[in-house]
């Protein structure tokens, strides 16, 4: 019961999701940072766990054309969202996969995986690295973007606002204002699921020396690790060891 309505709640989020996150500048950066964070090159195979909507692997598409990308997710309505948003000759798949299962790929499939804000929803964060970490390529790049324990969203419009200010020195009062008055409804329902995320006991909000140790002891090296998304996410980049070193097959 309480998996269909989290299902549904996935759902329901499809609906405003793009409407409110791609007004917002702080995640328009995100986009931006995951793109460079993953840096592929132009012959990689690139994974994208829990694409939603797949803002992350159109974005990094756009930058690297060429790269083959396959954007997996369980809601059909991100999914559906996902693919509307891909040219035919794009070299780009969304396919529906739940990450609580393993996933259906070979050994070694990719060059790189990106996971955002998706680990902390699903039933055990360490399965899910352990299988990302199997997929990898041999000195794959890993990029996993997560919230931090108590994450909020008013830290993240605080910084729209103030990278808005930035923006547009002098119009940016009534541009914040059409765009409350433009996604009101829509706002309202991205916030009152936020909310539930936030509140949901089951989710695993993580310190960094927790998830630098889950990441670890899932067959990665770390990289580098900061804070990101109005300070309310981690962001770290970590690669699968070469020459036999990393913990999985
Ligand atoms: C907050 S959204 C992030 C979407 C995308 N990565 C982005 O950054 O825009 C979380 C996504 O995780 C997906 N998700 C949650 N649990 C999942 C599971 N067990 N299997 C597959 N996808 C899951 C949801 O459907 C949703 O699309």
């Amino acid at each position: 019961m309480k998996k269909k309505f989290e299902k549904f709640l996935w759902q329901l989020y499809a609906w405003v999701y793009d409407t409110v996150l791609l007004r917002l500048l702080p995640y328009r950066e995100l986009q931006e940072l995951v793109g460079g964070g993953l840096s592929p090159e132009a012959d990689w195979r690139i994974l994208d766990a829990g694409c939603g909507t797949g803002n992350m692997l159109v974005h990094v598409v756009c930058l690297r054309p060429g790269v083959e990308a396959v954007g997996i997710d369980f809601s059909v309505a991100m999914l559906r969202r996902a693919r509307a948003k891909i040219k035919g000759d794009q070299g780009v798949i969304f396919q529906e996969v739940d990450l609580n299962h393993s996933l259906p790929f070979a050994g070694g499939e990719f060059d790189g995986v990106v996971c955002v804000n998706v680990l902390y929803a699903v039933d055990d964060p360490a399965f899910l690295l352990q299988e990302i970490c199997r997929v990898l390529k041999k000195d794959g790049r890993l990029l996993v973007v997560t919230p931090s324990v108590q994450p909020k969203m008013s830290p993240i419009f605080k910084e729209h606002v103030r990278r808005l200010r930035g923006k547009a020195p002098f119009l940016w009062p009534i541009m914040l204002v059409g765009q409350a008055v433009w996604t009101a409804p829509l706002l309202l329902v991205f916030l009152m699921i936020n909310l539930f995320i936030q509140r949901q006991q089951s989710f695993h909000f993580l310190q960094g020396e927790e998830l630098c140790l889950l990441v670890n002891n899932c067959g990665f090296t770390v990289n580098s690790m900061k804070k990101v998304y109005g300070e309310q996410c981690w962001f770290l980049v970590g690669e699968k060891p070469g020459q036999g070193a990393s913990m999985c097959s």
